[in-house]
């Protein structure tokens, strides 16, 4: 045994990248079950109120309409715990979006046209859904996400700030953000007897299944949850969605399939959003650049029904050494949909807010940005004083100023035109933590030379198959192509959701072990395999955050060269250069496209995108893809990515970091970087639309 061809790190090509190419792949609502019907939801169109009457009449006349569900007509959830999935229980309307019917017919055209002839009255409520960081109703959480505490404070932050030589105060306002996967949520459901199954599409089905078993009373074993492929989800898939829950109530209603795609629009008012975050950055620094003070605070909202706070202010506890520092937060629960999980979620905001700081901090101190960041590096993680497992921002740093070309980079912002065009360089350093969750998986060995390996993993277009495959060939000394992966069922062994950045990092784990346990029982044997094979099985326990002696996190820098229209405000990004280090690197060409997927996601949120909830009917505006412009071929720049060997062992047996968020965490503040570089302006309201820059 050993090394073998195509083992870890090798660029292996997706398994799965042929039948999605050719259409052959299967997403959740394009199972045909026999009897298939159709749902379309009625979305309310007030942000507070309750519906008074519900008129169904015109709906039910349409030919082909099977059945309009209402709080009255659909069946009954026994738990429901979760107000973002307890619909069609009662008539309150929480906010703008809410599904308040749910129309079932024959054909798709039919679900809609009867979804449109419902006639609902509301009285609605007053309602507020504005963010302001003086809101009168703002507090300071106790927790916000991750278990993280909302407030941390070291040393006198004030008073050193006070006495600072050099002093950044600066404000930053970055907007909701809609997830936009490309495949918009959706399910096909179905019942036999007492047993219900599921095409969904999500991060992670075993979530999915024990969700759907409590809300219809059903032991686990009773319901099957597929997501065999699923086109994207940055979190908004990553825990059940109501689209799932309205398809099985109307399959339960009229005794049919029932798929449900729901339209795009609907998406960001029932699939969670990234909250908008308001920063406040204050930095104090003495002459040479070294940190006194440190204070960041984020004012965020949540919904009424359900408290979910960006931790926008937590990466600020692990960046940069500092005398003294102060990372707090505050909500407000306003009359909006329920923010949730968008890729990188806290760290995205949050870096936007702080490496913005530090630029303006460099350009006060007339340092220049990488210098300064290297003179801050902290011999330890700044918050809990534990030493990091491994911290390569510095070589990331250098790296990427080599690859980028910085050196010898003229300072002076707003001198470099060409024609109506100015063009300048930014930097940001980025960080994630490293998250592992428990898994199982199984490995059978079969006499034909095949190796199995079986768990309920999600692939949500990150190639999964394929980097499992190769852990299970590194551990087995075969080649991969003798692995097949089985995963994407409820059933096979139990795995966490493709969320976190540690979906590779768990279930590989666990598919190491199972597979180091098979290469033992194949060592120990003589003569051949028994013909239904040999299994070996484990369970890993992952690693939570506070059990480790180490604080774990991958690192990065982000570079960017922009370009701004003087006559118009257009900018535009003409070369993105992220250097990672993020522990092993698993498989060179999947590792790539989730850096560079990450980096074009951030460049999005630097220039176009940013959803807004209108104060007079609370509906989040501009929710379609004309509306909310993500990044398009001709915006997107010649982008590189690249790494740096890290070896850590404090990880997992395979040495990873997770990869599928670094990539978009300091983007878009290098790009504020680049045009503040450019023009001599500094923009502090994301995107940077030609209407702001001007
Ligand atoms: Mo990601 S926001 O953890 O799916």
């Amino acid at each position: 045994m050993g090394a073998t061809p195509s083992a870890l790190g090798a660029p292996v090509e997706r398994r799965e990248g042929r039948a999605k190419v050719t259409g052959a792949a299967k997403y959740a609502t394009e199972y045909m079950p026999p009897g298939r019907v159709y749902a379309w939801p009625v979305p309310a169109t007030v942000a507070r109120g309750t519906v008074v009457s519900l008129d169904t009449s015109a709906a039910l006349a349409l030919p082909g309409v099977l059945a309009v569900l209402t709080p009255d007509s659909a069946p009954r959830l026994a738990d429901a715990d979760d107000p973002t999935l307890a619909v069609l229980q009662d008539s309150r309307v929480p906010h703008h979006g809410w599904p308040v019917a749910l129309a079932v017919a024959e054909t798709l055209e039919t679900a809609r046209a009867a979804a449109g002839a419902v006639r609902v009255r509301y009285a609605s409520e007053p309602h507020d859904v504005t963010l302001r960081v003086d809101h009168p109703r703002a507090y300071h959480p106790e927790e916000v996400n991750g278990g993280h505490p909302g407030e941390r404070r070291q040393g006198d932050p004030e008073g050193a700030f006070a006495d600072a030589a050099v002093r950044v105060d600066v404000s930053y306002a970055v907007p909701p953000l809609h997830n936009h996967p490309m495949e918009p949520h959706g399910a096909t459901a179905l019942w036999r007897d007492d047993e219900l199954t599921v095409f969904d599409s999500s991060q992670g089905g075993d979530t999915v299944r024990a969700t759907l078993a409590k809300l219809f009373a059903l032991p686990e074993e009773r319901v099957s949850v597929v997501c065999e492929h699923v086109g994207g989800g940055f979190g908004s898939k990553g825990t059940p969605r109501p689209h799932v829950v309205l398809a099985a109530l109307a399959a339960r209603h009229t005794g049919r399939p029932v798929q449900l795609a729901l339209p795009r629009r609907e998406l960001t008012e029932l699939v969670g959003h990234r909250a908008p975050t308001l920063h406040r950055v204050r930095l104090g620094a003495r002459p040479d650049g070294i940190l006194t003070s440190l204070i960041h605070e984020v004012t965020t909202h949540t919904s009424r029904v359900k408290e979910f706070v960006e931790q926008a202010a937590v990466p600020a506890r692990v960046m940069y050494a500092s005398g003294s520092s102060r990372t707090s937060h505050r909500a407000v629960a306003l009359d909006v949909p329920t923010p949730s999980w968008m890729r990188a979620p806290g760290e995205t905001p949050g870096m936007y807010a702080l490496e913005s700081a530090v630029d303006e901090l460099a350009c006060a101190l007339g340092m220049d940005p990488i210098e300064l960041r290297v003179a801050n590096e902290p011999p330890a993680e700044p918050d809990s004083g534990r030493p990091f497992s491994s911290r390569h921002l510095v070589e990331c740093l250098r790296e990427g100023a080599a690859r980028f070309g910085w050196d010898g980079r003229d300072p002076r912002p707003g001198v470099r035109r060409s024609g109506p065009w100015l063009t300048g360089t930014g930097v940001a350093a980025a960080t994630y933590p490293v998250l592992v969750s428990p898994s199982r998986a199984t490995v059978s060995a079969h006499p034909d030379g095949l190796y199995v390996v079986r768990l309920n993993a999600t692939d949500i277009g990150t190639g999964a198959r394929t980097v499992l495959a190769q852990i299970a060939a590194q551990a087995l000394g075969v080649r991969v192509d003798s692995v097949r992966t089985e995963i994407g069922v409820t059933g096979l062994p139990g795995a966490p959701l493709a969320g976190g950045s540690a979906g590779t990092a768990s279930w590989g784990w666990a598919v190491h072990e199972a597979c180091r346990s098979m290469a033992s029982q194949l060592a120990e044997r003589s003569g051949p395999l028994p013909p239904g094979g040999l299994t070996a099985s484990a369970d890993t326990a992952g690693t939570a955050d506070a059990e480790s002696p180490y604080a774990r996190h991958a690192f990065g820098a982000h570079f960017a060269e922009a370009a701004v229209d003087t006559d118009t405000g257009e900018v535009r990004v003409r070369r993105l250069l992220g250097v990672y280090a993020a522990g092993r690197i698993l498989n060179a060409r999947t590792a790539r496209s989730q850096f560079i997927g990450g980096m074009v996601m951030g460049l999005g949120m630097a220039l176009t995108e940013g959803g807004s909830v209108d104060p007079a009917s609370g509906a989040f505006i501009g929710s379609d893809l004309a509306g909310y412009h993500v990044p398009g071929h001709a915006d997107v720049p010649a982008i590189e990515a690249h790494w740096i060997d890290e070896e850590d062992p404090h990880l997992n047996p395979m040495g990873s970091k997770g990869i599928g968020e670094i990539g978009i965490v300091g983007t878009a503040a290098a790009i504020g970087n680049a045009v503040h570089h450019a023009t001599g302006v500094r923009f502090r309201e994301l995107p940077l639309t030609p209407d702001r820059v001007h």
